[in-house]
């Protein structure tokens, strides 16, 4: 069943975070709907312009159809990632995506307003919610380069006059994380006094935390061994996903840990079985592989379980 992530949230707000999860292809999407029945969770599904780009766009809308007919239990959002204007306006008419992020954080502040304010419009008018972003991760985006060095922490003041002046759902915070597999070269460091900041001035809005990927220092390793060169890949450690739930957050945006686990697993299929040239056979296992990884991050994200009252919930 696909629902806005206004009702995710409304559910986990305080509580836990919705795992918000990229796809790009049928083995991701049978795995990710796979792993949130495995653990009994709600999720979000996140499109970015590159997924919709790898193809075409008719595609991913296609399989998300099918996947919720092939996992009639499912309950989950579909969401653009890091979208510009046009692409919103695309999501909103295509009448697939229940939730459209408008990424204009590389704007200045009174552009990213004007920007998130008309996207907000067009979308609450179709019954479609909008998460933007304010401050800049650092780490590589695909349409924003950001020096780590001068990534932006999101400031809780305009944060507010953000929040009250563009009318948006839910909205991206820096709080010291960063795309892809590199995300701290020394140890790691969440700003949760920022995040403690934002939530006293906006009590009860749901945040989101975009690079949250753990990069899990075992799944480098068996990469290296099969032949990868990941040396130094760091991530977010998910024993804090819970501390930032309690502070607001309410969606944590994870895709290059499942960009991983596709790795390991084609490399080490190829490295130990030669002879393999049938595509279904690392997909096979890919897919289980994913389905675990997923059901074990929402453990951590504190969804795993959640699916039942969710439903109980929607149906009120
Ligand atoms: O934040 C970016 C997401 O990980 C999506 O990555 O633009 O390469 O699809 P992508
Ligand atoms: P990771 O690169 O940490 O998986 O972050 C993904 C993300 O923020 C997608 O919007
Ligand atoms: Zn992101």
């Amino acid at each position: 069943m696909i629902v806005t992530t206004k009702k995710l949230f409304e559910a986990a707000y305080g509580k836990y975070a919705i795992g918000a999860y990229n796809i790009n292809n049928l083995e991701q999407t049978v795995g990710l709907f796979r792993g949130n029945l495995q653990s009994e969770a709600p999720f979000i599904i996140q499109i970015s312009k590159g997924a919709r780009a790898y193809t075409d766009k008719l595609f991913l809308e296609g399989l998300i159809r099918s996947a919720d007919e092939v996992f009639p239990k499912a309950i989950f959002a579909v969401h653009l990632d890091h979208g510009d204007e046009e692409t919103c306006y695309d999501c909103i008419e295509s009448g697939s995506y229940s939730s459209v992020m408008i990424d204009a954080s590389h704007k200045d502040f009174e552009t990213n307003i004007a920007i998130t304010k008309r996207v907000v419009d067009a979308a609450h008018a179709k019954g479609i919610v909008v998460e933007a972003e304010l401050g800049q991760l650092g780490g590589v985006e695909e349409h924003v380069k950001v020096d780590e060095a001068d990534a932006k922490l999101t400031d809780p003041k305009q944060a507010k006059e953000f929040v009250d002046r563009t009318g948006v759902d839910s909205l991206a915070v820096a709080i010291g994380t960063s795309h892809g597999a590199f995300k701290f070269s020394g140890s790691q460091s969440l700003h949760f006094d920022v995040l403690a900041e934002i939530q006293k001035v906006l009590p009860g809005f749901p945040l989101v935390m975009h690079g949250s990927s753990s990069v899990p220092q075992e799944e480098v390793k068996r990469i290296n061994a099969a032949g990868g060169k990941l040396e130094g890949a760091k991530g977010v450690d998910a024993g804090q996903f819970k501390r930032a739930s309690e502070l607001g957050v309410t969606k944590i945006n994870i895709d290059t840990d499942g960009r991983l686990v596709w790795t390991r697993v084609h490399r080490e299929v190829f490295r130990d079985q030669p002879e393999v040239f049938d595509l279904r056979k690392p997909g096979e296992i890919f897919m289980q592989a994913y389905a675990d990884f997923i059901a074990e991050k929402n453990g951590y994200l504190g969804s795993e379980g959640q699916l039942e009252k969710v439903r109980e919930i929607l149906s009120k």
